[in-house]
C-alpha cells in the first residue's frame, strides 16, 4: 500500500514528516529519495521534531554522511550523495550503522538500495511545481501506519 500526500509548503511537509515521526519505532529505517531540493531534510527535521530534537540540529553539511542525535529515541541522520553507491557504503560500515537501536533517515536512499532492509519505510517525493510536492509514502510493516494515514488525512487527496 502506498499512501499518496499531497504538500503544499515548506509546513505542510514538516507536518507529514512530524507525524510520521510520532509512529516510528526505534530500529526504524526510513529511505528517502527525490531530487535536488525536494524536501528530503527538511522532512528528516520533522522527523527529528518528533522525536524530540531541535530541528537546528538537523542540517545538510558539506562533506558528512553520519550524523548521529542523541535523544529518547536516537536519531541517526544519513545522506550518501556523496558515496560513489553500496559498495562504498558498506566498506564505511553501513549495513551496521543502519542496524542500530534508534531511527535511521537516510537521504538519497537509491544509491544504496541493496543495503536497506526490505522492511525500510520508503519516502518518495516529486515536484508538482513551485512549492508543491508529491510524498508517496509505502510502509509494508509498519505497525502506526493506520495512525499515520489517520495523522496525515488532510494532504491526501480529497482528504
Ligand atoms: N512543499 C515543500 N516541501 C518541502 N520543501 C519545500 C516545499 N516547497 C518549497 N520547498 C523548499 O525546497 C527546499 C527543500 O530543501 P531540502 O534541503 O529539504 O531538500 P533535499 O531534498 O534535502 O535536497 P538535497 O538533495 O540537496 O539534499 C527548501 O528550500 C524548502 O523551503
Ligand atoms: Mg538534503
Amino acid at each position: 500500500m502506498i499512501l499518496r500526500l499531497r504538500s503544499g509548503s515548506p509546513e505542510d511537509t514538516l507536518e507529514i514528516a512530524r507525524a510520521l515521526g510520532a509512529v516510528l519505532r526505534p530500529g526504524d529505517v526510513v529511505a528517502l529519495t527525490g531530487d535536488l531540493g525536494a524536501g528530503k531534510t527538511l522532512f528528516c527535521k520533522g522527523v527529528g521534531e518528533a522525536l524530540g530534537i531541535p530541528s537546528d540540529r538537523i542540517v545538510s553539511p558539506t562533506f558528512t554522511i553520519v550524523t548521529e542525535h542523541a535523544g529518547p529515541v536516537p536519531l541517526t541522520h544519513i545522506d550518501v550523495y556523496r558515496l560513489a553507491g553500496a559498495r562504498e557504503a558498506d566498506e564505511i560500515g553501513m549495513r551496521e550503522i543502519l542496524s542500530g537501536d534508534g531511527v535511521c533517515l537516510v537521504e538519497w536512499a537509491d544509491k544504496i538500495e541493496e543495503l536497506l532492509p526490505t522492511d525500510c519505510i520508503q519516502v518518495r517525493f516529486s515536484f508538482s511545481g513551485d512549492d508543491r510536492r508529491e510524498i508517496a509514502i509505502a510502509a509494508p510493516d509498519l505497525p502506526g501506519f493506520d495512525d499515520f494515514r489517520a495523522r496525515s488525512i488532510r494532504f491526501q487527496p480529497g482528504g
